[in-house]
């Protein structure tokens, strides 16, 4: 079978993690372009990864080498208007995170994925190693029980000069802070496993950054099934963490980690009538991926093979967005929301700061 010919846009610094992941899927995937409209970067980037065809913008990628895939990896807002070049030429797109800066935005997408017939999906790597797909088999299996109780923290530290690059840290570039940019990858991880949310209530806070979005959020979520969860996105807590915890009928499970876990950060505590049972399940479940975009873009390749929608596909890229504007819309109107609420005439559909931060 031909290698899957993918394309780079954006060859900074997340485009070469892009780049080495990629490589170690083999002869399944060859990197045939890169685009970047800074000359050098593109260069130092074609030359390290041996790319053929090199572009100063992506309409002359996409009407001269036509690949089946484009990655994008430049800030986020760029990402709906490349996106949707890339839908109307027919290459399917996989997207950085956040996909989009706005709900309304990425139903715009959606739009164009349904004319078009390739896909749009996000990166949110996470989902993707064999912890998280043991605690899915696992929660499906019924062995777990009922989720009762989640937590999910993001508390990361960013000094001051983090936010000098352009783009971080405003409205109109980034679409938010902790919450969007950083919490994003453990609350799709969290919508993941416990599916739909109902409800939220949030409060978001500039505790110590200079810069236009919150550095802090602290929100509990209701969900379709029952649980509830507390989140806390954070940039300024000096010992790091991302962690989840999930306290189901018949066990307690827990992933602590930072920018990336394998199976040893999990953790599961059954209780002693069921302990017999949710071990072993546990035990003979997956094993052996860390949670990496090599994982993910190996679904995405078997995906597109197959010819069906890959991973993080629009519908639950749509979710952890919709929490995200959630828990910014709750924050700043200072009242629980309901996922009903962001429909396309609320001001959080539009844009997470809806008619603006109220701190
Ligand atoms: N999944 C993860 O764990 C993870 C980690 C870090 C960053 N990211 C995401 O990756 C994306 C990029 O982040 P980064 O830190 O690599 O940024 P970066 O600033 O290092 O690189 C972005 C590159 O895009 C180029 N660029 C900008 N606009 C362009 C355009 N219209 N066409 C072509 N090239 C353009 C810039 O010149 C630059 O080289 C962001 O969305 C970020 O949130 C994801």
């Amino acid at each position: 079978m031909d290698p899957l010919r993918v394309a780079v846009v954006g060859t900074g610094n997340i485009a070469r993690i892009h780049a080495d992941s990629l490589r170690q899927l083999g002869d399944d995937v060859r990197l045939i372009g890169a685009v970047d409209v800074d000359a050098d970067r593109l260069a130092a980037f074609a030359d390290r990864y041996d790319v053929p065809a090199r572009h100063s913008d992506l309409t002359s990628l996409l009407e001269k080498d036509r690949p089946d895939l484009v990655h994008l990896c430049t800030p986020p807002g760029s990402h709906h208007p490349l996106a949707l070049a890339c839908l109307t030429a027919g290459s399917n797109v996989l997207v950085e995170k956040p996909p989009t800066l706005s709900l309304a935005e990425l139903d715009e997408l959606v739009e164009a994925e349904r004319k078009s017939g390739a896909s749009v999906a996000t990166v949110f790597q996470h989902r993707f190693g064999t912890g998280a797909l043991r605690l899915r088999a696992l929660l499906d299996s019924g062995v777990l029980g009922r989720p009762l109780v989640a937590v999910c923290h993001t508390t990361w530290f960013r000094n001051q000069a983090y936010f000098d690059v352009e783009w971080r840290g405003r409205w109109d570039t980034e679409g938010g802070g902790p919450t969007m940019g950083h919490g994003i990858h453990q609350m799709d991880l969290l919508c993941a496993i416990l599916g739909d949310w109902t409800e939220v209530s949030a409060i978001a806070r500039q505790q110590a950054r200079r810069m236009e979005t919150e550095d802090v959020s602290m929100a509990h979520v209701s969900f379709a099934n029952g649980a509830v969860a507390s989140v806390v996105n954070s940039l300024v807590s000096v010992r790091e963490e991302s962690y989840l915890r999930f306290d189901f009928e018949r066990a307690t499970v827990e992933v602590t980690h930072l920018y990336g876990y394998g199976d040893d950060d999990w953790r599961i505590t059954p209780t002693p009538e069921h302990a017999g049972e949710v071990l072993a399940a546990w035990r003979t479940g997956p094993s052996g991926v860390r949670s990496a975009h090599r994982a993910q873009f190996a679904e995405v390749v078997r995906a597109l093979r197959a010819g069906t929608p890959p991973p993080v596909n629009s519908a639950e890229s749509r979710r952890t967005m919709g929490l995200v504007a959630g828990v910014y819309a709750s924050a700043f109107t200072r009242s629980a929301v309901r996922a009903a609420d962001l429909a396309a005439d609320s001001p959080f559909y539009r844009k997470m700061e809806g008619n603006g931060p109220r701190w």
